[in-house]
């Protein structure tokens, strides 16, 4: 069974290889490193309420997940913002920005998403998450969602869609 734990930004430092190498297998490989590590890993890690999820199982990471709290003035809210307008008003700004998700391909279908998952939003003290994924039913990120009580707020651009989940 793999082990998961949950990591502060600053636990989760040093941790950009292993975290890029289960990223290059699930969403392909970062046109470029350094960048991603200042502009998305240490930009995201040092946020308030950062948190980092991982799987592990005989040492090596097979999944993670990761989120913070959004307030406006920030990239993706205020682009979802734009996007979607009015639909989401209500729930930007001090939410739990549940950023990201991933397993490697061979684990999947273990449970290790549902657990990553389950770990990034325990015991969370803000009122509303939101996150953005795929607008099709059918994928497997959004019927987790779906069945861990994330609903469907708006959909923007060709395939994206914004869900909401109510924590208090
Ligand atoms: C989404 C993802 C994290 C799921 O990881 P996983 O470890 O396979 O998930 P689990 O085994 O815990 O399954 C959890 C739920 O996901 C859904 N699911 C998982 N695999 C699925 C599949 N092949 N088809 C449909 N639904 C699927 C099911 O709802 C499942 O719940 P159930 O087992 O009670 O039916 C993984 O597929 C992944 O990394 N995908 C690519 C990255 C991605 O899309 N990230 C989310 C971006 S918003």
């Amino acid at each position: 069974m793999p082990t998961v734990v949950t990591l502060s930004g600053a636990e989760a430092a040093g941790l950009d290889p292993e975290i890029l190498e289960v990223w290059a297998a699930v969403f392909g490989e970062v046109a470029d490193a350094d960048e991603w590590r200042a502009s998305v890993w240490d930009r995201h890690r040092s946020r308030a309420g950062f948190r980092l999820v991982t799987a592990r199982d005989d040492e090596r990471m097979l999944g993670f997940a990761w989120g913070y709290t959004g307030e406006r003035g920030q990239y993706w809210s205020d682009f979802i913002s734009r996007e979607v307008g009015s639909s989401v008003d209500d729930w930007i700004g001090g939410h739990f920005e549940f950023v990201e998700l991933a397993v490697i391909p061979d684990a999947r279908g273990r449970g290790i998403g549902r657990r990553l998952h389950d770990a990034l939003v325990a015991d969370l003290t803000h009122e509303r998450a939101l996150l953005s994924t795929s607008a099709r039913s059918d994928d497997p990120a959004v019927r987790l969602y779906s069945s861990s009580g994330w609903v469907t707020l708006a959909t923007y651009g060709e395939d994206r869609q914004v869900m909401g989940r109510v924590l208090a």
